[in-house]
């Protein structure tokens, strides 16, 4: 649907990413306020992502930290999804609101980060672009999952020619100079301790880095090197040990942003880990 389609009243707009563009409008017939994500598929990709969204949300719709879709059209050479409304992202908010988040509303969003992740890996999906802009907060404090254009399902087999996840969010896997056939959900466990690591530091990025030389650079001087003489985490553990974060936090970040897939905490151990044990269910800041 465009803009002047007549069933939605344009209120303002959302965001713009790679292939969509999102606003905020009225549905005329229910009134309801909601968010329109038009992805247009006249670009190549386009419409592979469009496809891969729509069959993420239709299979994860049961959980309160995933983002719902409530409806979606074909109009005009684009897919429109409707969406549920959201407040703002977790970039935004960061920016915000980062220098007065509480420890407690910290572990709040660690632990709604997880459980959307533990969901989304049951049902069988990998997200593959989990960062602060597609993590979205509603009004009623609940953190939502979204952006499921990268999305696929675990074990089927991969297209090794489709970039995934932001730079500074991905795996060290993804980033060796010869293609990586086969990796998990694992990926996205990388990319929720990058996450949380950046909650944990008010903002900022855990790797800012320029390409993908520097990322790999940046990783071995954080995470040292899978070698067994090497310390592996010992300088990331320094880091977060050096701001003086509450008891728990280092190891729980390290346990997240191990070199060795197999080795990092799953979505479901990371969830009953003491680190959020008790941790409010929602944040209770006002937006
Ligand atoms: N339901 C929503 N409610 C409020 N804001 C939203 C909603 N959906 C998306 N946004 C805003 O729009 C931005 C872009 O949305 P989204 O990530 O879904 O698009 P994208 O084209 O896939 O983005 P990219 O290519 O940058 O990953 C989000 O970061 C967020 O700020
Ligand atoms: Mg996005």
């Amino acid at each position: 649907m465009s803009i002047q389609h007549k069933q939605f009243r344009f209120i303002s707009w959302l965001g713009k990413g790679t292939f969509a563009t999102v606003f905020k409008a009225q549905d005329l017939n229910s009134n309801d306020v909601i968010a329109l994500k038009r992805i247009r598929c006249d670009r190549e990709g386009a419409h592979d992502s469009a496809k891969r969204e729509q069959h993420a949300y239709s299979r994860l719709h049961r959980h309160r930290n995933v983002l719902r879709l409530l409806s979606h059209s074909f109009q005009e050479g684009a897919i429109v999804l409707c969406l549920e409304l959201c407040m703002t992202d977790l970039h935004c908010f960061l920016a915000v609101h980062g220098s007065q988040l509480s420890f407690e509303e910290m572990r709040c969003c660690t632990l709604q980060l997880m459980q959307a992740l533990r969901y989304i890996h049951s049902e069988g999906i990998m997200h593959r672009d989990i960062h602060p802009a597609n993590i979205l907060i509603h009004a009623d404090g609940l953190l939502k999952v979204a952006d499921f254009g990268l999305s696929c399902v675990i074990n089927a087999p991969l297209d090794i020619t489709l970039p995934v996840m932001a730079l500074e969010y991905r795996a060290p896997e993804l980033l060796r100079a010869t293609p990586c056939y086969y990796y998990d959900e694992s990926v996205d466990i990388w990319s929720a301790g990058c996450t949380i690591a950046e909650i944990m530091l008010r903002g900022v990025r855990l790797f800012p880095s320029l390409d993908e030389v520097d990322q790999l650079k940046q990783i071995r001087a954080l995470c040292g090197t899978p070698s067994p003489s090497a310390q592996e985490g010992d300088v990331l553990a320094s880091l977060f040990d050096s701001r003086s974060v509450p008891i728990g936090t280092t190891e729980y970040i390290c346990a997240l942003l191990r070199l060795n897939p197999s080795a990092r905490l799953t979505a479901t151990d990371a969830c009953s880990s003491d680190f959020v044990h008790c941790a409010p269910s929602r944040l209770s800041i006002n937006l």
